[in-house]
């Protein structure tokens, strides 16, 4: 059973592959379902369809137990928009979890929590033009 660990938190949840409630946030078993499966706030803008940068985490170990590893160039783009990146980020809502991970939700997504909850920041929520 995959295990994911939350910082700065230090929540660890389990569960079973393939048993987890779909939510329509993201992809099934993504750290953002995950997530919200076990009431851990991570801010999904665009409602986890690869189009906002605010579901941007750091991935801390497990890397390779993230589908896809490495990520994809939809991905790889709209991260390339994201604040703070480092070589370990992800999009919570792209990378699903096949093994224990441990990712840290940064700073600027757990503020949102403080001020109610919602989407105070909607900046890269919206795609940009089609080609
Ligand atoms: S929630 Fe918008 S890209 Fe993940």
């Amino acid at each position: 059973m995959p295990k994911v660990t939350f910082l700065p938190e230090g929540k660890t949840v389990e569960f079973e592959s393939g048993k987890l409630p779909y939510d329509e946030h993201g992809k099934p078993e993504s750290v953002l379902d995950v997530a919200i499966n076990f009431g851990v706030h991570i801010e999904h803008a665009c409602g986890g369809s690869c189009a906002c940068t605010t579901c941007h985490v750091i991935v801390k170990t497990g890397d390779a137990n993230l589908n896809p590893n490495p990520a994809d160039d939809d991905e790889l783009d709209r991260l390339d928009q994201a604040p703070g990146l480092t070589l370990h980020s992800r999009l919570a809502c792209q990378a699903v979890v096949t093994g224990d991970v441990t990712v840290e939700i940064p700073g600027w997504n757990r503020n949102y929590v403080s001020e109610g909850g919602g989407s105070m920041n909607l900046g890269n929520a919206i795609p940009p033009p089609k080609k």
